[in-house]
């Protein structure tokens, strides 16, 4: 069991109120003996300790970070609720503390959590295409996100696109250590660029001159576990 800093001080305020609530006579001896056995039990958290110790070192951080990794899917099924809005600020502030070209932040981001404007696009998605509407747990066409993220690049950087993969990749990889399941969208962004009906919600989306939208991320707490998908590291080689 891994017992932090945090935890020691609560066990150590809970006795000290279980103690008062007691009308026990707390003489400042016991509270100095209470305060040394608090503070021996601090140190003995302090890195290492026996494997079968119920305190235990603190958890190997590349260990969480290749889990995150490692156990994400893409989603496409989700609870209906939209992303709280101070976790998707949380997710935006990863995405655009990503490496980046130049450092010019070369993309605008968007997020839609009005259900109106989601509803209007899916209206205009199912007239022109009435068989993948029809597909079972069809809800909309953002991979049946309650939250989309949209994400456009800056037309006159040769590597803003870059800039833009990345930055979705710290909002996927930090929503889903949040319990927030996600999904790349390049369909229906495909869809916004090219039908006229759409264009009026693509000018809400309000890029600036220059900019065009290149993908979209839809955002949600999961309703499903996807498997993983096979992965080819024949793709991969080192060059000696
Ligand atoms: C650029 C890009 C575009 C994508 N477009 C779509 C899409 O339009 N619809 C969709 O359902 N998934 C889309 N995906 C998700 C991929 O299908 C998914 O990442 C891939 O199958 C691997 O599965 P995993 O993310 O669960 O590992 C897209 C992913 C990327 C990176």
């Amino acid at each position: 069991m891994y017992v932090n800093s945090l935890n020691v001080l609560s066990i150590y305020f809970s006795v000290f109120i279980f103690v008062v609530g007691n009308k026990m006579i707390f003489s400042m001896k016991k509270f100095f003996l209470l305060s040394a056995c608090c503070a021996a039990l601090l140190m003995s958290c302090n890195g290492e300790c026996s494997k079968d110790s119920t305190v235990c070192k603190e958890p190997d951080k590349s260990q969480i970070v290749y889990e995150n990794i490692m156990t994400r899917r893409s989603v496409r099924k989700y609870h209906s609720q939209p992303v709280e809005r101070s976790k998707m600020d949380t997710i935006v502030k990863c995405g655009i503390n990503a490496p980046n070209g130049m450092a010019l932040q070369s993309y605008e981001v968007r997020i839609v959590d009005d259900s109106d404007f989601i509803n209007g696009i899916t209206e205009i998605y199912k007239r022109n295409n009435p068989e993948a509407a029809q597909k079972a747990g069809f809800k909309n066409p953002f991979s049946n996100a309650p939250t989309v993220v949209f994400i456009a690049n800056d037309k006159n950087y040769d590597l803003s696109q870059v800039d833009c993969g990345l930055l979705g990749g710290n909002m996927i990889l930090s929503a889903w250590s949040m319990g927030i399941g996600s999904c790349c969208l390049g369909g229906i962004v495909r869809f916004m660029n090219e039908n006229e009906e759409a264009a009026a919600y693509l000018n809400k989306l309000g890029f600036s001159e220059g900019y065009e939208l290149l993908y979209a991320i839809g955002f949600g707490y999961p309703d499903e576990k996807p498997a993983a998908k096979p992965r080819r590291t024949d793709k991969v080689k080192y060059i000696d």
